[in-house]
């Protein structure tokens, strides 16, 4: 694979070791040190994975510097423009962009695999009603392992497809009914006709005595912040399922994991942390304090929404999703409501800082997902939801990639020791 190599030297004792050096189709090249330990008796030591690639991957491509984000090789922005939801999908999962038969085939495996199990809706009433949303997704997904017998053969690739359509459709599913189970609303079953994105809404706002009529804006704005949320190469969540996958554990329990991580407030629960925090902020006149409460290194606060381990000028997605955060906040009833004033003030103040300008932190996406959900009436604990339906597509894309991958093995990291050297146990009368 690779010509050419890279030689270190430990100064210390004169021991040398080749190491290959890889080049993928973009961006910088790749030193392979998995022969470090047995050439030189040296691990590396890279807490938070800053320069350490864990895998080979052809899905997602992103240049931090120059705020590029491409799906299999199409920038954002224009599948942002004129995608759908379930055709990204496609193109995650496969690949390529469906062909117009390809795209309505899939739009039909999706649909028909969207209810959940009737018995599964018990599990949601060992809930109790004001359980978090994200929890019930963490356990009820990964109680899914116990349903599908008949495809759980992860060596198999048509059993992962399988797998990767059913998550795929059921989140909706699950997602809606979680929330439906919070408001003490009962579950509405998903409606055939609809998209994907409006299937969601309905199962989400629409009750047996009354039918909703989705919103074309919310249907728009949801359909966008699913594209852009859908994959993000390898993030805490997609490392998390990567790493449960390589010990052979099923998709279920897999993408069961990767909800847990998403629902940190550092990574997917971000969103919803932003809408906190507007609330504690709780008027304009109080942002010049918050900013430099954000800007103490003595007091925890952090401005929510701001900042990026990969996207060091600007978050392409944010860019995208504030124009449309912008529209929806001057077309919508809600827009004097003193939260999204305040929102569009702290935007300003923080673009101009010099703290933020300085160390680069910009607006993120969630930012403006949390927003904009909260626009549509979506309740804050469900925004790490929403964010979790979109992700599932590129979590499956992404363990079906590694199930795929001749050179995949079990995820199994070193560690500095930092503990007691050896010592002699000493009985208890003697301590
Ligand atoms: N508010 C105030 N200061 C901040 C913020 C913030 N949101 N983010 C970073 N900083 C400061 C840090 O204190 C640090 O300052 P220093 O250099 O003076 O010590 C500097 O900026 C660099 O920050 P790090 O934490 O080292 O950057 P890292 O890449 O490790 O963290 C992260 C990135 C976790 C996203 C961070 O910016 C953050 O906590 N942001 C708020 C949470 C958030 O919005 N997360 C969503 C991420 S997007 C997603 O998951 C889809």
């Amino acid at each position: 694979m690779s010509e050419k190599t890279i030689t270190l030297t430990n100064n210390s004792d004169g021991r040398t070791v080749d190491l290959p050096l890889y080049k993928g189709t973009i961006g910088p090249e790749v030193m392979d040190i998995g022969k470090l330990y047995s050439g030189m008796g040296i691990f590396t030591y890279d807490p938070g994975f800053i320069a350490t690639g864990s895998c080979r991957s052809s899905i997602t491509y992103i240049d931090g510097d120059k705020g590029n984000l491409w799906y299999r090789g199409y920038p954002i922005e224009q599948l942002a423009e004129r995608a759908k939801f379930l055709e990204v999908a496609y193109l995650l999962l496969y690949g390529e962009l469906p062909s117009l038969d390809q795209l309505s085939e899939f739009e039909r495996i999706i649909r028909y695999h969207s209810m959940i199990n009737e018995t599964l809706k018990n599990f949601f009433d060992g809930f109790h009603f004001n359980a978090h949303p994200m929890a019930v997704m963490v356990g009820v997904v990964g109680s899914l392992s116990a349903f599908y017998h008949d495809s759980l053969d992860i060596n198999n690739p048509r059993h992962r497809e399988i797998s990767a359509h059913r998550m795929i459709a059921k989140m909706p599913t699950i997602a809606a009914a979680s929330y439906k189970h919070n408001v003490g609303e009962p579950f509405i079953y998903p409606r055939n006709d609809l998209d994907y994105c409006a299937n969601f809404l309905h199962m989400m706002f629409a009750t047996p005595c009354e039918e909703y009529v989705p919103d074309p804006l919310a249907v728009k704005a949801v359909n966008l912040l699913f594209i852009l949320h859908a994959d993000h190469e390898q993030n805490a969540s997609t490392s998390t399922v990567r790493l449960a996958g390589s010990s052979q554990a099923n998709p279920f329990a897999c993408l069961a994991s990767g909800i847990a991580s998403l629902w940190g407030p550092a990574h997917g629960g971000a969103n919803e942390a932003v809408l906190d925090m507007l609330r504690e902020i709780g008027d304009v006149s109080n942002v010049d304090k918050y900013i430099a409460k954000a800007k103490d290194k003595n007091d925890p606060f952090r401005l929510m929404g701001f900042g990026h381990r990969v996207y060091k000028n600007h978050d392409p997605r944010a860019t995208i999703i504030r124009k449309v955060c912008h529209e929806i906040l001057e077309s919508m009833a809600d827009t004097d409501n003193p939260m999204f004033e305040l929102a569009l003030r702290l935007e300003e103040v923080a673009l101009e800082d010099e703290y933020f300008v300085e160390r680069k932190l910009y607006p993120n996406v969630d930012f403006y997902s949390g927003i904009i959900y909260r626009a549509l009436n979506i309740p804050n604990s469900m925004f790490t939801v929403m964010f979790a339906i979109a992700r599932t597509v590129g979590w499956m894309a992404h363990w079906m990639e590694m199930m795929s991958d001749p050179q995949q093995r079990i995820g199994r990291p070193r560690q500095i020791y930092t503990g007691h050297d050896r010592r002699d146990y000493v009985g208890i009368e003697r301590r």
